[in-house]
């Protein structure tokens, strides 16, 4: 089955419908145009890539779609057990809610997802802690079955993240955000930064988490080869706009915009 029937087999499979759906959405530093005019929606269970050259606005627009960053326009709307809300519109607190309980985050550095000074079996606990769990037996117990979910030794629980390896950093922390079963899963470049073989480890780990758990999921990447894996649908970004969009596949093999053909044929430095 190819990425793309998995979102098809999601949607009719009687999903209420869209868990994400941002209209119009901007964010402007200064003059400068961090993203503008950005609509689309999510499926439960469907894995949107964001492409686009370096300064094109992937991060402004994935920063925004977290709440990590206040757009300046648009709406984004999630649904939650009360129906379709505006995030934008939320107060604070109740961002911060669904940030913790609805939502996760996985940077493209595992320090800025990790806390450094804790074990590795503690980074993923006290998530458990964050939605609610209380018995320590049983935190432990899934702190351990989510290590070696993501391949890391159940003898390295207690050790603290800066003893591994970068590649062992970004799988913890992959489990740490995994761990609480997120409706929702942002990822800004999972695997930039990291030696090709690790990449392609962790792409798999992704890849195979992803399906088991039917995980809906933005992820920004420049790297065509991620979204070709991973992406069921894929929206591309030049100077902060959507240029095009369309399932990954028809994108990538029958691009229509010009700047996507330049992509992909890898004339554009990404
Ligand atoms: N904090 C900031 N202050 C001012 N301008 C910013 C800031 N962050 C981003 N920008 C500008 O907004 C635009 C989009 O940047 P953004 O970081 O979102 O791009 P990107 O596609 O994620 O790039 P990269 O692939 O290099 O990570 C760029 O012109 C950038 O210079
Ligand atoms: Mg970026």
């Amino acid at each position: 089955m190819g990425a793309g029937e998995v979102s098809i087999c999601a949607r009719v499979k009687g999903q209420e419908g869209a868990l994400l759906q941002v209209q119009g959405l901007g964010k402007r530093y200064g003059a400068r145009i961090g993203c503008a005019d950005v609509s689309f929606d999510l499926w439960p269970g469907e894995v949107l890539g964001i492409v686009g050259e370096s300064g094109s606005g992937k991060s402004t627009l994935l920063s925004c779609l977290a709440g990590h960053l206040r757009p300046d326009a648009g709406r984004v709307m999630f649904r939650t057990d009360q129906g379709m809300r505006d995030t934008v519109a939320m107060a604070e607190p109740e961002r911060r809610r669904l940030a913790r309980t609805d939502w996760a985050f996985v940077h493209q550095h595992a320090r800025d997802g990790l806390r450094m000074g804790v074990s590795a079996g503690g980074n993923v606990g006290e998530r458990l802690m964050a939605v609610g769990a209380r018995n320590y037996g049983a935190i432990r117990g899934a702190a351990l079955d989510w290590l070696q979910r993501v391949e890391i030794a159940a003898d390295r629980i207690d050790d603290r993240p800066s003893a591994f390896s970068g590649g062992m950093q970004q799988r913890l922390q992959i489990a740490r955000n995994l761990v609480t079963g997120p409706r929702l899963v942002f990822m800004d470049e999972p695997t930039g930064g990291l030696d090709v073989s690790v990449q392609a480890r962790l792409l798999d780990l992704l890849r195979g988490l992803v399906r088991e758990m039917g995980l809906s999921v933005i992820i920004v990447t420049h790297d065509l080869a991620v979204v070709r894996l991973l992406a069921d649908r894929l929206m591309v970004m030049k100077s902060g706009r959507v240029v095009e969009q369309g399932l990954t596949d028809q994108v990538l093999d029958d691009p229509q915009h010009g700047y996507t053909q330049l992509l992909v044929s890898s004339v554009l430095q990404v």
